[in-house]
C-alpha cells in the first residue's frame, strides 16, 4: 500500500468525467487499498478516484472510522430532506464552505467483488456519498458552496 498525491482544485483531471469500472483487476483493488490509507492519513471521510489521478467511477466513504464503503459505479437511488452546513474536501485543503445537501440519500454501488449492495445514510454519510459522486462527474463542493469558502485549521478532520 502507498500513500498517494492528492491533486488539488485547479488541477484539471478534477474536472473530467470517470469511466465506469467493468472488472476489478489486481490494479484497481491495489488503487483501493490506497485510497484508503490516502484517506485516513489525511483524516478525510472520503476519497474519491480522480483525487489521486484516476479517471474511475470509485469512492471510499468513512465517515465515523468503523464502517468503510468501498464504492464502484456508485448511484443514488433516493435522496429526500435538505441539510445546511459546513463542507471540505482533501483537495481544498484548509478551507471550507455551507453547502446545502439531501439529509438522507439511498445508493447502489459495487463492493471489492463487484457485489451489488445499497446504502443508505443520513447526515454527514448522506452528505459524504453526495460529495463523493460528484466528484467522478468533474463537480467540486465549491460549485455549490454558499457565500464565500472560509478558513479552517489544517487538522480539521471532517474535510472529504
Ligand atoms: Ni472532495
Amino acid at each position: 500500500m502507498a500513500i498517494r498525491n492528492i491533486r488539488e482544485l485547479g488541477d484539471e483531471i478534477l474536472r473530467k468525467n470517470c469511466r465506469e469500472v467493468k472488472e476489478v483487476t489486481p490494479r484497481i483493488r491495489e488503487l483501493i487499498q490506497d485510497m484508503y490509507e490516502t484517506m485516513y492519513e489525511a483524516q478525510g471521510v472520503g476519497l474519491a478516484a480522480p483525487q489521486v489521478g484516476i479517471l474511475k467511477r470509485i469512492v471510499v466513504i468513512d465517515v465515523d472510522g468503523e464502517h468503510p464503503y468501498t464504492m464502484i459505479n456508485p448511484r443514488i437511488l433516493e435522496s429526500r430532506d435538505t441539510q445546511t452546513g459546513s463542507e471540505g474536501c482533501l483537495s481544498v485543503p484548509g478551507k471550507a464552505g455551507i453547502v446545502t445537501r439531501p439529509n438522507y440519500v439511498k445508493a447502489e454501488a459495487w463492493n471489492e467483488n463487484m457485489e451489488r449492495y445499497e446504502v443508505e445514510g443520513e447526515g454527514l454519510l448522506a452528505r459524504a456519498i453526495c460529495h463523493e459522486l460528484d466528484h467522478l462527474d468533474g463537480v467540486m463542493y465549491v460549485d455549490k458552496v454558499e457565500g464565500e469558502l472560509y478558513d479552517v485549521g489544517a487538522a480539521e478532520d471532517d474535510e472529504e
